[in-house]
């Protein structure tokens, strides 16, 4: 993992040198993968539920804010203004593209900066071990449209590209290796668990019986097994067929699960008093994940509901921000398809005296 601390004189000369020598890098994208990628309108990321996570993060000037899924810098630029030139903004993010969003973010905007470049959970760990206190730690989940949109990456079933889905580059799994030498069991396991796919166990045999033949080494040769595999009104019905399969291999792959069940506590625990914690999820397995994390910490008394007092002693340690999840407006939708998916929980952590003061009756005494 590197962490990189910006001096913002030297980044700003950097950037336009580098700006004037990458003229025509970017591939170019066509209606699906706009479709499927949804927000990048001439290569600059549109990020999602904006407006409604930063009225939930609440930020002050000087705060400090942790960005755990920089991308292409789209909410960090938004939070980096509110942050003004006494705040902080450390961003983490595993993918080398993110780096190079955050070099050119740094030369527009005053506040003090920090770039880690690795999965958050280790990120946040490096932080916790360094004393570091957040007023907000926010998470935007999933890919970035600079990942689905280069090709070569591999994470798009729009592209013919080789199988790759690496977050990070320097990783060795890739979904060429899942899908090259994972058992039948296991690759039927694997699409049913992450990609929540119905036709796994049909889709798994295809493929052990498609690389006996050969090995599957693209994209297309993927995707064509897939389809061969499943029913045909299957293959013609909502979303791609090969959806759900590069959904579970690209959680694999990144172990996006793993990641975050060791980066919500480490979050909690980097966060002052009255911090927030915001996470944005494109899938249930995700978003389930985050809800009972922030339920929990919002839950007080765990007493059997037969005793009269609380013996727990348990206090709440946060106020949900949002009851139900906050999903983006129809308007959202149309102007930017990825976001249909997502959604948004936040939850604010209580002074240590809300929690001490907290009483406990289980609304039963007398
Ligand atoms: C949806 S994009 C974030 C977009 C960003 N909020 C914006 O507005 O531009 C998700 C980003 O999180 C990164 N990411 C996903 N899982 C990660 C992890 N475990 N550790 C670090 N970065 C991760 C991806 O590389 C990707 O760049």
């Amino acid at each position: 993992m590197s962490t990189i601390l910006h001096d913002m004189s030297e980044m700003r000369r950097s950037h336009g040198a580098r700006r004037r020598g990458s003229r025509g890098e970017r591939p170019r994208r066509t209606p699906d993968m706009r479709q499927q990628a949804g927000a990048s309108a001439g290569g600059a990321h549109v990020p999602v539920l904006a407006e409604e996570l930063l009225d939930l993060l609440d930020l002050a000037p000087g705060a400090t804010a942790i960005d755990c899924t920089f991308g292409g810098g789209g909410h960090a630029r938004l939070v980096a203004q509110r942050l003004g030139p006494s705040g902080t903004l450390i961003a983490i993010d595993r993918d080398p593209l993110a780096e190079e969003r955050f070099v050119a973010l740094a030369a527009e905007v005053s506040c003090n900066l920090r770039f880690i470049r690795g999965g958050y959970a280790e990120g946040l760990a490096m932080l916790t071990q360094e004393g570091v206190l957040a007023d907000t730690v926010y998470f935007d989940l999933g890919m970035s449209s600079m990942q689905v949109d280069t090709r070569e990456r591999g994470f798009s079933y729009s592209y013919d590209a080789p199988l790759d889905m690496r977050m990070d580059p320097r990783q060795e799994l890739s979904a060429r290796q899942i899908v090259q030498d994972y058992d039948e069991r296991s690759l039927a396991r694997l699409l049913r668990d992450l990609g929540e796919e119905r036709y796994a166990g049909a889709i798994a045999r295809a493929i052990v019986a498609r690389r006996r033949q050969a090995p599957i080494e693209t994209t297309q040769q993927l995707v064509d097994t897939i389809k061969a595999a499943i029913p045909a009104p299957a293959r013609f019905g909502a979303g791609h067929p090969a959806k759900r399969v590069f959904q579970a291999l690209r959680i694999a792959v990144n172990d996006e699960l793993g990641q975050l069940d060791a980066a919500l506590p480490l979050a909690w625990a980097l966060l002052r008093e009255r911090g927030v914690l915001a996470a944005i999820s494109f899938q249930s397995l995700e978003d389930r994940r985050v809800k009972r994390f922030l339920v929990d910490r919002a839950r007080g008394c765990v007493c059997p509901p037969d005793l009269p007092v609380c013996v727990c002693g348990r206090e709440p340690e946060a106020d949900l921000l949002t009851r139900r999840a906050i999903a983006p407006s129809a308007a959202e939708v149309a102007g930017n398809p990825r976001a249909a998916s997502a959604h948004l929980r936040a939850a604010r952590k209580r002074l240590a005296t809300d929690v001490n003061t907290e009483v406990h009756d289980h609304g039963r005494a007398a």
